[in-house]
């Protein structure tokens, strides 16, 4: 069957296109006075939403500030933060946990042994709940992290997820990919807005348009552009990549985030062993037993993610080690048991029992502190189109994000951004005057094997020379081979039918052509970009803005 027999109109007041964290709360809050779609590229699940683990940062303990948390993540974001982005979004944190409470999020409460010895502090207390327990994670001053264990992702997940899945106001859309916005600029009309997007179904093979009155990409990272990685398989960074061919600028993304301890096992694909165990009195070593962060830094293993990930790059590059350990075997098995049962498991899998073994970790690409240029309100240089949650550049993470404050962001933006919806919708009618998407020069393809190829090159070279320690001859080489990459993929989208790997690789080969223009452009080192030509940090810190209508290549 063709596609373009079975294509669909649809019509919104709001479409959100990504459903983690970002969109299912912005979903949620706009559902009290407007129509929503909410369209997910596989099942709802598969955003990196679901596989969070250490928790959310939030200022509720008294013995906490919300000054505090401001130089916490200032510092952590190494002179490139924005003050009044940090503070508009820590100071909306105690709201967000309280709704998220109220949404049913069971987070761990402390329990009646832990009260008693006084381990845990006692933040907030919700109506009929124990008080909420606080862990510990890199950079920050004080325990503020609330989670479900160690799957505090899914438990968010899944009750924002069946809250969405019971509203009449909002409609979901699994298995969709969003291939490009539509603008009236790009239809030739006056006013520039978004107003729509074509969406294509990877169960039919046919391509939607979806009209709507505003357009929000919730699309979460680009980590997949590396080799390792904790992300799923998702984050292929296609918000950042429809938003920039629509005309908005993008900026920093230098900076991915690499997560310090991932696990090194050769079965076991993208699992994070979360930074809370560190938290929790986990220590570093090497295969000696010897440990090391003191070297690095005097805050050893709580230190902010980009040097304790560069230290452990350090000292396996200095012993050619293939990964270095990560040890919590001094604490008692219930209490590891207990805070952490989904790493227990998991690693119990592979044949580490976490209470008597050392944990085998390496690190590996984790967020895209870089993305979409926004306000505080989410919106992005084109009117009626918002970015929230990673997809997005909101000046909060700096140089390096610090634990925990990325689901706080998604919450607090998608908040921010239903204020302003709600403001602006009585004003802003339907454009319906938008045609459908035409296939009528493209054929099947034989060669699929192209796409895994190319896909595969991309992430290798990506590791190698864009990596946790970068040198301008090597971002060069990756340079020129991005834009034969490019030039590639754009033939193949030219004269092939779509599929959801094509679309993606589109999507990542563009992306990764923006970190490395960003790398390349940042002369300096600063919290996650290091690079062995520039050693030293510039006197002044400067965004690294790039503008589609001034394009690097
Ligand atoms: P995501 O949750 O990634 O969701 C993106 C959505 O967009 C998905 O539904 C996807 O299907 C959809 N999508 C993407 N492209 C398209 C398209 N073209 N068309 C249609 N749909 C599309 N942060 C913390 O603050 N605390 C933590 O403890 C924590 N732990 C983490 C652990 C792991 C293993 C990982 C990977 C990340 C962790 N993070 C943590 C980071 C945090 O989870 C993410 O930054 C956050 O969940 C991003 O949420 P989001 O809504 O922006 O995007
Ligand atoms: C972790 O649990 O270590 C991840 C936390 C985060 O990425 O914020």
């Amino acid at each position: 069957m063709s596609a373009k027999d079975t294509t669909s109109v649809y019509d919104y007041d709001i479409l959100i296109i990504g459903s983690g964290a970002a969109g299912l709360t912005l979903a949620l809050k706009t559902a009290d006075f407007a129509k929503v779609a909410v369209i997910s590229k596989g099942e709802l699940s598969q955003g990196a939403t679901f596989w969070a683990q250490g928790g959310i940062a939030a200022v509720l303990d008294d013995e906490d500030s919300i000054e505090d948390h401001i130089t916490d993540t200032l510092d952590a974001g190494a002179g490139l933060c924005h003050r009044d982005m940090v503070s508009h979004v820590v100071e909306n944190s105690g709201k967000c946990v309280k709704w998220l409470v109220e949404q049913g999020v069971p987070f761990t409460t402390i329990s009646p042994e832990e009260a008693k010895e006084g381990a845990a502090r006692a933040p907030l207390k919700p109506d009929n709940l124990a008080p909420l327990h606080l862990t510990q994670e890199g950079g920050h001053s004080h325990r503020r992290i609330i989670h479900a264990t160690d799957a505090t992702g899914r438990a968010v997940f899944e009750t924002l997820a069946n809250r969405a899945q019971l509203n009449k106001n909002i409609d979901l859309f699994e298995n969709r990919i969003a291939i490009d916005l539509i603008t009236r600029k790009k239809l030739g009309l006056e006013g520039e807005q978004c107003v729509g997007a074509y969406i294509f179904s990877s169960e039919t093979g046919a391509i939607d348009l979806f009209r709507a009155r505003f357009v929000i990409l919730a699309t979460g990272g680009a980590s997949k552009a590396y080799l390792f990685t904790t992300n799923p398989d998702g984050a292929t960074g296609d918000g950042i990549a429809m938003a920039w061919r629509a005309g908005c600028r993008v900026a920093n993304l230098e900076f991915n985030q690499f997560h310090p301890t991932c696990l090194y096992h050769p079965h076991a694909k993208s699992f994070l062993i979360t930074e809370a165990l560190r938290g929790e009195g986990a220590w570093l070593e090497l295969a000696d037993g010897t440990r090391f962060m003191e070297r690095f830094d005097e805050r050893m293993e709580l230190a902010p993610r980009d040097i304790v990930a560069r230290a452990i790059d350090h000292e396996m590059k200095r012993l050619g080690a293939d990964c270095v350990y990560l040890n919590i075997t001094h604490k008692k098995p219930e209490f590891i048991k207990e805070h952490f049962p989904t790493i227990y498991s998991r690693c119990l899998k592979f044949g580490i029992d976490i209470t008597k073994d050392r944990i085998p970790v390496v690190p590996a690409a984790h967020y895209t502190c870089g993305g979409v240029v926004v306000d505080k309100m989410g919106r992005t240089d084109i009117p009626n189109l918002y970015a929230i949650g990673e997809t997005s550049f909101t000046g909060l993470h700096g140089a390096n994000r610090m634990a925990s404050n990325s689901l706080l962001e998604c919450f607090v933006l998608a908040f921010s951004a239903s204020d302003d919806i709600r403001e602006k919708l009585p004003n802003t009618p339907l454009t319906t005057d938008i045609p459908k998407w035409d296939e009528s020069l493209v054929t099947r393809s034989h060669e699929e094997v192209v796409v895994s190829h190319n896909w595969d090159e991309l992430r290798r070279f990506m590791w190698a020379y864009v990596g946790i320690v970068r040198k301008d001859e090597r971002l060069q080489r990756a340079k020129r081979r991005i834009e034969l990459l490019q030039q590639e993929t754009q033939e193949y989208y030219k004269h092939y039918i779509v599929s959801k790997d094509l679309l993606e690789l589109r999507n990542l080969v563009l992306v990764s052509q923006l970190i490395v223009e960003c790398s390349i452009e940042r002369k300096e080192s600063r919290g996650l970009h290091y690079t062995v030509d520039h050693p030293n940090m510039a006197a002044n810190a400067i965004d690294t803005i790039l503008d589609p209508h001034t394009p690097p290549f």
